[in-house]
């Protein structure tokens, strides 16, 4: 049972205080009675965990006047205003300013029960929301899950805390697996929308005309999702890979965008998953629709440029994965260190992860160095030419598929010898045996 909400009552005829007070204390509110509007306001600030009930006409501050005060200083603090019969224009006066409700004197007992939990529940939600507001505000959260003390880090912390009150439309892009849809995550969490839905699509994960439909309809015969649009509404809809949009399905996006006024009742976060090189995002969308989601830009630094941050994010990622296992964290020599912040890191932070997590598998078995993960990972990952004009990455892959058959075959498919033996985790051995087409039921 959380906490009991309190409630301030406000009025100057002291029976009326007493009887609402004992009223809403038998139903295990903890109440605190005020003749006066002014000596209530000196105890109920910004955070009050609770409610007001206050009379409209008291000498000195009037009840409207009280209201205002409060409104100005909290505008989600539920007060409930106690009108005379008759007071009707009063009522409706208060309501305007931002009361939550009223209650017509003589008091059905049962209703004011009723309203003060409704208030209750009201504040309480209210106080929550900003509590966890707060916490993402002080970017603890945000400090927890994103690793890293770099200049670009921090900046990239303080983008996402900015940005994230905004409601302009944002787009993130970067190299693959250095954080964008971590970032897309964050930037939703740390807004005013944080409550709302947050709808990711990955766009080039559809043909367009499935991707229309996933849009904007029209959905399937018997589908209970709503199209993206209808279904983000008042909160963030997340477009994954949005260079993968047509020009049919840009025009229809520029269109959304542009019926939806200012401000925008959807943000619209883009992602972009460029792989080549020679080509921006700038390239692959119109210009209006780029602009249109452009105006508020992050990008990611990739891995390789973030220093030091590096070694951190190794550190912290492979005592993680020694706790999951329940062994000792590698220690990393001075050696190692520079190998592991002179790495190229095409994967970017992901890649980091799985050499961190091969790094404990293989310190848990007493074999291995860091750098020969590194070396067989960041060469495997990228086409180096031979002298044959063949990609390395073929030979590594070749020689990779053959060991790990050799080995299935050894263990009769025992999946746990097998990652024992070759220091792989259960998930990238199934990957790579659905990669090289190897399937356990052949070595039983
Ligand atoms: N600074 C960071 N600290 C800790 N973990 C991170 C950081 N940046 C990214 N990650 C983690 O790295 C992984 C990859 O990040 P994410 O999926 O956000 O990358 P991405 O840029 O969206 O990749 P892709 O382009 O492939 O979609 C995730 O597990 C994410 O939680
Ligand atoms: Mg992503």
């Amino acid at each position: 049972m959380p906490q009991a909400m309190k409630i301030a009552i406000v009025d100057d005829e002291q029976d009326m205080r007493q009887s609402i007070s004992q009223w809403l204390a038998l139903s295990g509110f903890e109440t605190a009675t005020y003749a006066r509007a002014e000596d209530a306001l000196k105890e109920i600030g910004p955070d009050y965990p609770g409610v007001v009930v206050t009379d409209i006409k008291m000498p000195g501050m009037d009840g409207i006047t009280f209201l205002k005060r409060l409104m100005s200083q909290d505008s989600t603090l539920p007060v409930i205003m106690i009108t005379g019969h008759g007071d009707v224009p009063m009522a409706v006066e208060a309501m305007r300013i931002g009361a939550f409700d009223f209650m017509e004197k003589p008091f059905n007992p049962d209703r004011m029960t009723e309203l003060a939990k409704r208030a209750s529940q009201t504040r309480r939600l209210a106080l929550d929301n900003r509590a966890l507001r707060r916490e993402l505000g002080d970017g603890t959260v945000l400090v927890k899950k994103l690793i890293g003390s770099s200049a670009v880090m921090e900046r990239l912390r303080e983008d996402i805390l900015d940005l994230g009150q905004a409601d302009g439309h944002v787009l993130i892009d970067g190299e693959t697996g250095t954080g964008k849809t971590l970032v897309a995550h964050a930037l939703h969490a740390v807004g005013p929308r944080a409550g709302r839905k947050f709808v990711q699509i990955a766009c080039a994960a559809f043909d367009p005309e499935a991707l229309t439909a996933r849009l904007f309809g029209p959905i399937e015969d018997g589908s209970t999702t709503l199209p993206a649009v209808e279904e983000a509404r008042g909160g963030t809809l997340c477009l994954e890979d949005i260079e993968a949009l047509s020009p049919t399905l840009q025009a229809r996006l520029l269109t959304f965008i542009n019926e939806q006024g200012s401000p925008a009742e959807t943000r619209i976060i883009a992602v972009s998953n460029l792989q080549e090189q020679d080509k921006t995002v700038e390239d692959m969308l119109r210009p209006d629709l780029f602009y249109r989601l452009a105006a508020m830009k992050i990008t990611l630094p990739p891995l390789r440029n973030r220093g030091e941050d590096i070694l951190t994010l190794f550190n912290r990622l492979s005592d993680q994965f020694a706790e999951e296992y329940g062994c000792d964290a590698p220690e990393v020599t001075a050696q190692e260190a520079a190998q592991l912040m002179q790495a190229p890191w095409p994967g970017n932070v992901r890649q980091l992860i799985n050499i961190a997590e091969r790094a404990v598998l293989q310190n848990r078995r007493g074999s291995g160095t860091i750098a020969s993960l590194l070396m067989a990972d960041n060469e495997a990952s990228q086409p180096v030419m031979t002298t044959e004009g063949k990609p390395l990455k073929e030979y590594v892959e070749a020689f990779e598929r053959m060991l790990i058959d050799n080995t299935m075959r050894r263990h009769k498919g025992s999946i746990a010898a097998v990652m024992e033996e070759l220091c792989l985790p259960r998930r990238t051995l199934n990957e790579k045996m659905a990669k090289y087409g190897l399937s356990r039921a052949d070595y039983l």
